[in-house]
């Protein structure tokens, strides 16, 4: 269960799955990048940063939803075994535990991440906090390691969460797959736990992905840097314009960078050369907004019970859905 991902297969090309995966979207029309790439160190510092910054409203909305469903959360699935994709700094995930560690039941905390820096901090913070229960960080990648959830002898039930909004993060067919996938790993009687945001204003949407701090802007702009770094790459990310706009016909905040002139780059590590147009872009990232309803369904689709709760802040902005495998 501890494997990191560096036992992906390299390819005939001496790419690993990570590399060619960049490669091909880099190179495909739109040009994409793979939400992984906006979380190295200093990624997962600025999403921590943006957390906290007025406009960001989601984090302290799924927050007190926690805080208010906890106890009934831990009482109802009674899991002995809580896994959490894509979990971070596992702060919230705190709230949820201390009521899993009071209940009584909770053997094991298994947090996964592909940003190993924040996962492993994440998992002392843990440790120290809870000294009962076993917690077993795996560095991995939610869209291909999922089957090694499926090696974890865990007696009893499992509830994986998936916070923060993160599902919004996929495209439509990722978003399937990724939730075929999971139920795919899970058992009759197993849990999911989903945090997602809201359908709301065009103004607040868009404030909260282009904050007065510049906090998101830099954010967005790391995942190319980050790229350079890993890639022994030349992009000349200053001379991209930032693009956040929402695509109310697909419900999400598209978040793009715009060559502002014809540019030419090097990928050495991917033996790649790019050339880009005067105001071509990359698509960076897409956060979709849902009605609950709409995960209850996909859920449903796939293999859990149509019969899923949801649980919303006071201001019915965000909500965290509670469905189970039948
Ligand atoms: N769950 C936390 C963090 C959300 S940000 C919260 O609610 O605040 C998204 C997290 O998913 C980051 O920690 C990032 O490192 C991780 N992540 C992004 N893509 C991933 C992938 N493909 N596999 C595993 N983790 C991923
Ligand atoms: N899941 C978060 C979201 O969609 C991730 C996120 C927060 C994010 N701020 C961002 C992604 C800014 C890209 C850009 O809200």
């Amino acid at each position: 269960m501890t494997n990191d991902t560096t036992n992906d297969r390299t390819n005939s090309d001496g790419l690993d799955d990570t590399g060619r995966e960049l490669r091909d979207a880099l190179t495909r029309l739109p040009r994409t990048l793979p939400p992984r790439w906006l979380y190295d160190d200093r990624g997962s510092e600025l999403f921590s940063a943006i957390t906290g910054v007025p406009e960001y409203y989601q984090t302290e909305a799924e927050r007190s939803i926690l805080a208010d469903h906890s106890a009934m959360i831990a009482e109802l699935t009674e899991a002995r075994t809580v896994i959490e994709l894509g979990s971070g700094t596992s702060d919230k995930t705190r709230t949820l535990l201390d009521a899993f560690v009071a209940h009584g039941v909770i053997a094991r905390f298994v947090p996964l991440d592909v940003s190993a820096a924040t996962l492993h901090e994440a998992a002392e913070m843990l440790i120290e906090r809870h000294p009962e229960i076993q917690v077993e960080p795996v560095v991995g990648d939610f869209t291909r390691h999922l089957q090694r959830l499926s090696d974890v002898p865990s007696p009893g039930e499992r509830l994986v969460l998936f916070l923060g909004g993160t599902i919004g993060n996929f495209y439509v067919e990722e978003r399937r797959a990724f939730l075929g996938a999971l139920a795919d790993v899970l058992a009759p009687g197993d849990w999911v736990l989903i945090g997602l945001d809201q359908v709301k204003p065009i103004d607040r949407l868009i404030a909260a992905y282009d904050d007065d701090q510049g906090l998101t802007e830099m954010f967005i702009r790391n995942a190319l840097e980050h790229v350079n770094r890993e890639y022994d790459g030349d992009l000349d990310v200053g001379n991209f314009a930032y693009v956040p706009f929402w695509d109310g016909r697909q419900h999400r905040i598209d978040m793009r960078l715009r060559a502002s002139e014809p540019m030419s780059a090097r990928l050495e590590g991917l033996d790649l050369d790019l050339e880009l147009a005067a105001g071509e872009e990359i698509r960076v990232e897409i956060s979709s907004k849902f009605s609950p309803s709409q995960i209850v369904e996909e859920l449903a689709h796939v293999g859990f019970g149509a019969d899923a709760q949801v649980f919303t802040d006071a201001a019915d902005e965000f909500a965290v859905v509670l469905a189970r495998r039948i």
